[in-house]
């Protein structure tokens, strides 16, 4: 009996509020208890810069290591065969006229070719498009942007 009073209810407020339209206030509607709200939440894409470090040191789905051509700390010992990438965050939005910080970073990990750094080769890993989703790069992204 509660249940068809509710539903009777909510029926006329429907109703009412479908009516005129212009209370289009928010009504004290309770939510029905017994239909289920469980929507799947569409996180938003946040980066996990702890696993961005992961990626860049030690490579991704048999991918190789960013570490194993760039060095990402202050101090530039020994060889490598990509620039440093301490400051890119900063550099990155220099370097091509269009194109912010993260587009730059995300341009140069997927598709190296199209812009090469002065006084480097064209020989970054060119594949990453293959073994990245998104997911990967925002958090590959979120840890260049604290170097
Ligand atoms: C095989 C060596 C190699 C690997 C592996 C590699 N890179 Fe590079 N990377 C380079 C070289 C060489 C350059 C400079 C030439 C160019 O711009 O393509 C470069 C350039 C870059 C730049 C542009 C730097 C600047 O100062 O503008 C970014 C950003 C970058 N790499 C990120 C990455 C990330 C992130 C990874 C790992 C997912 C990675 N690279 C893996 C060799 C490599």
């Amino acid at each position: 009996m509660r249940n068809l009073f509710a539903f009777v209810a909510l029926f006329v407020l429907v109703i009412t509020l479908s009516g005129c339209g212009a209370a289009a206030q928010p009504s004290p509607t309770p939510e029905p208890t017994d239909a289920p709200t469980l929507e799947p939440t569409t996180a938003p894409a946040v980066g996990d810069a702890e696993r961005g470090h992961q990626i860049f040191t030690k490579g991704l789905n048999e991918s190789p290591p960013c570490t194993s051509c760039h060095m990402a700390a202050d101090v530039n010992f020994g060889f490598s065969l990509g620039p440093n990438l301490v400051g890119i965050a900063q550099r990155a939005a220099t370097r091509v006229e269009g194109l912010d910080a993260a587009a730059y970073i995300h341009q140069s990990i997927l598709d190296p070719h199209s812009y090469v750094v002065a006084g480097y080769r064209d020989i970054m890993y060119p594949d990453y498009s293959k073994y990245f989703d998104e997911q990967d790069l925002t958090d590959l992204m979120a840890f260049l942007m604290t170097l």
